[in-house]
């Protein structure tokens, strides 16, 4: 089968996508996929008209690719796309919306609110310490954290007029993918400072533990919840949730931060590490993906 591999595209994480997408896409070629590769841009429909692609596998990262847009445009063209469908995506990227979701279902979060750059500089909205964070962006692009004893914050320019303001949650930083309805196995990650964009993607940033070396309840909880966080938000395909767990209180400290239907597939991503847990190469994981590709 041809496959189109989307990749790049407009968003805060364009960067991360073409890197997850050129790793995909060689892997698909050596496992004897036909493989086209598109930057996404706003020519993508007449594009995908030209290569006729059979699947066409998402490694689309952030807004337009992540959140349901670029999904629903699949939908309407009746092509089979990787990971996760239209609602799904865009309940995803909401981080709010999520935990919405998430305390439905009964899966621990902290609290938050939604706000506007004026309310949050005039005063606290919780008390320090917090995190003020687009609500739909990923690889911690834009986070400002509050710590106790400083003032309200003055933003950065270019953030989003709306956003999150979260409970500074504690505690070691985990996360778990899931691979259709199999949660794959437990990363902690090991950081000297916050596991923000450059932890997240320099070489040497930061130091995956994998599988995590945490008691069986925290891993069993782990796995439990990113299943049940995966189906409360009807995804499909690879997801990974991220947590932290404050070890000092047991199983009362995990909390679930977030969902991330396009998880990230670069050289440091966390996913292929878990798909190698169960003994998939990284092409044998982007194959299942194709596989289990649908619209
Ligand atoms: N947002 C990045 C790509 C991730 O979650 O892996
Ligand atoms: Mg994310």
């Amino acid at each position: 089968p041809k496959v189109a591999v989307l990749m790049g595209g407009a968003s805060a994480e364009r960067e991360v996508s073409l890197s997850s997408g050129r790793e995909c896409a060689a892997a698909l070629q050596s496992e004897g996929y036909e493989v086209v590769t598109l930057d996404a841009g706003t020519d993508l429909p007449a594009r995908l008209a030209e290569v006729a692609p059979d699947v066409v596998f998402n490694a689309l990262h952030g807004r337009w690719g992540e959140d349901g847009c670029v999904q629903g445009l699949l939908e309407w063209l009746r092509l089979p796309y990787t990971h996760s469908g239209v609602l799904a995506s865009a309940l995803a990227m909401d981080k709010q919306r999520t935990k919405d979701i998430y305390r439905a279902e009964g899966l621990p979060v902290v609290p938050s609110v939604l706000a506007t750059q004026a309310q949050i500089s005039a005063a606290h909205l919780m008390p320090p310490p917090y995190v003020v964070k687009p609500f739909d962006e990923g690889s911690s692009v834009g986070v400002v954290i509050v710590r106790e004893g400083m003032n309200a914050p003055r933003l950065p320019e270019g953030l989003p007029d709306i956003l999150m303001v979260e409970a500074y949650a504690p505690g070691r930083e985990l996360t778990v993918t899931v691979m259709g309805d199999r949660a794959l196995g437990v990363t902690e990650i090991i950081t000297d400072g916050w596991y923000d964009y450059d932890a997240k993607y320099k070489p040497g940033g930061s130091r995956h533990v994998c599988p995590a070396d945490l008691p069986a309840t925290i891993t069993d909880a782990c796995m439990d919840y990113a299943r049940r966080a995966h189906d409360a938000l009807g995804c499909r395909g690879v997801t990974r949730t991220d947590f932290r767990w404050d070890d000092s209180r047991g199983l009362d400290g995990l909390v679930l931060l977030e969902t991330n239907t396009q998880p990230g597939m670069t050289p440091t991503s966390l996913s292929p590490e878990h798909a190698a847990l169960i003994g998939l190469s990284f092409g044998q994981f982007c194959a299942w993906m194709v596989e289990d590709a649908s619209c």
